[in-house]
């Protein structure tokens, strides 16, 4: 029988092939703020199957009528724009059991698991472990042992995959042992989202951007990520992470890659991710002795951030702290196609605005004619905007219209998702669970891109180990510390801010 990957690579929409899924971590915040809603939604879409079951797990002893209702006001609370059909949410919520379990502990009641899933062999069963990474390993080692592993298993992993290249590679290896690397889904919630998938339409279905999507057609590529949210009740684990872990190893780096990657075979999964890998491998390592020049680390102190008072990141997190809320980066690829081109990479909390943005910056016109004002010639940008207002922008100089002068001005192209398409823009967590189910490997990351990753991050963390600097200060509601600003200048470049 055809399964409902092939059907949907034929490009029809179908429902996914039942299944059973089992959160591990079911009280926590990714589950009842992202999974369970993702999972109502596209059950509303009809895309859930009949015969679907959803096994909600966690340390808490709890009856499944206590967790429907938690799980159904915590829905209702984190999507406050949307209005809940109260008999929707009850008619879902009924696919959802509760079983209380240490997963940590091979003693537990992993019978009591068992019996609550489906013996079919055929059956997609998905164990989502919504858990700290210290328990992937042996949480995938007692799914095998308590013999609920099938062929049809999938295992999901969230970030963080470690702290270090170390520590990420113990971990591979230890879920390795107990499940083939097709059967291992680590997600970056960012390879979900809609714009972030387009950046391979945008390049690869357009025929007029590869012929300058080089060294010599462009002069560098900045990648944002803004949040004016601060670390918040999250900053004690924040400040074990920090931005370069939290946010760069994975979700700036997999856009990089994205951008810079050479065409794919085809969409395969292994297509695409061995082409980011290369990207990976190439990134120049950032040595000790340069490390002031081509990274600037920031803190927010007490600021504004939309009017409302914002307070330091220390004051959140209780005590003086060195880490990083705020990075710039200035990266390179050494290859033949980006040979020289810098890539600039910028993210940070309690920033002005929320904004995730590409800019690719093309090379100056080779001559300015004569007429034109010199000074008032602009380099072509595309600026790919992934949130919010999602949008593709090429920026353009164009003749004023009217008499008098020749009067140049600098203008949009502009693709806004909001003008142009009315669906609905669905959560990326949506998209990576049917992903799993589809078995659309991807989505996710593979190990190998993991460890390369972390292996350029360690560079630039050894590195700050050994470097007097300060984490620079910056004001709650600025965009990060003026070191960024003068970190990008080398030349006349500056950050792309939206006039
Ligand atoms: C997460 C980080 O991976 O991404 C958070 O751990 C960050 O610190 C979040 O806030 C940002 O995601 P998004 O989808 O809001 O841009």
């Amino acid at each position: 029988m055809e399964s409902s990957e092939q059907r949907q690579t034929a490009g029809e929409f179908v429902p996914v092939d039942a299944f059973d899924i089992v959160v591990f971590g079911a009280t926590g915040d990714l589950a009842t703020r992202k999974l369970l809603p993702a999972l109502f939604h596209r059950w509303r879409d009809r895309q859930v199957p009949q015969g679907a079951r959803i096994i909600a797990t966690a340390r808490a002893e709890m009856t499944t009528l206590a967790f429907r209702d938690m799980a159904m006001a915590a829905c209702v609370e984190h999507n406050p724009g949307e209005a809940f059909d109260p008999a929707q949410l009850a008619a879902f919520f009924a696919l959802v059991d509760y079983h209380t379990l240490d997963a940590g502990e091979l003693g537990a009641d992993w019978a009591g698991l068992g019996a609550l899933l489906d013996p079919n062999p055929d059956k997609i069963r998905l164990f989502y472990l919504a858990l700290p990474p210290g328990l992937f390993g042996p949480v995938c080692a007692n799914i095998a042992a308590s013999g609920l592993k099938t062929e049809n298993t999938r295992i999901v992993l969230e970030k963080p995959i470690g702290t270090d290249l170390e520590s990420a590679r113990a971990i591979n290896d230890a879920v390795g042992r107990a499940f083939p690397e097709k059967a291992i889904f680590r997600i970056d919630h960012y390879l979900g989202k809609e714009t972030v998938q387009n950046l391979l339409i945008l390049r690869f279905a357009n025929a007029m951007f590869e012929p300058v999507w080089n060294a010599r057609g462009i002069d560098h590529v900045q990648i944002t990520v803004a949040e004016t949210l601060g670390a918040g009740k999250r900053a004690s684990y924040y400040d074990g992470a920090g931005a370069l872990r939290d946010m760069v190893q994975n979700h700036l780096l997999q856009l990089l890659c994205l951008v810079a990657m050479e065409p794919p075979l085809d969409l395969d999964a292994d297509s695409v991710r061995d082409e980011k890998l290369k990207v990976l491998r190439a990134l120049k390592p950032i040595a000790p002795a340069n490390i002031r020049d081509v990274t600037v680390r920031g803190q927010y102190r007490a600021g504004g951030v939309g009017g409302a008072h914002a307070p330091a990141y220390a004051e959140e997190l209780g005590r003086d702290s060195d880490t990083e809320t705020f990075v710039a980066i200035k990266a390179e690829i050494e290859n033949w196609r980006w040979s020289g081109v810098p890539f600039y990479l910028r993210t940070g909390k309690r920033m002005s605005a929320r904004r995730s943005e590409i800019i690719i910056q093309f090379k100056d016109v080779p001559h300015v004619l004569t007429g034109a004002a010199a000074g008032a010639l602009q380099p072509n940008r595309l600026v790919l905007r992934l949130q919010p207002d999602e949008a593709v922008r090429l920026m353009l100089m164009t003749k004023e219209p009217g008499p008098g002068a020749l009067k140049l001005r600098y203008v949009p192209l502009n693709l806004s998702y909001a003008d142009t398409f009315k669906a609905r823009y669905p959560d990326a967590y949506e998209r990576l669970l049917i992903g799993v189910l589809r078995g659309n490997l991807g989505l996710f990351m593979r190990r190998d891109e993991v460890e390369a990753a972390w292996s350029w991050v360690d560079g630039i963390l050894d590195a700050w180990a050994g470097d007097k600097t300060p984490v620079h200060k910056y004001a709650a509601g600025a965009d990060g510390p003026a070191a960024a600003d003068v970190m990008i200048a080398d030349g006349k470049r500056s950050w792309y801010e939206e006039a």
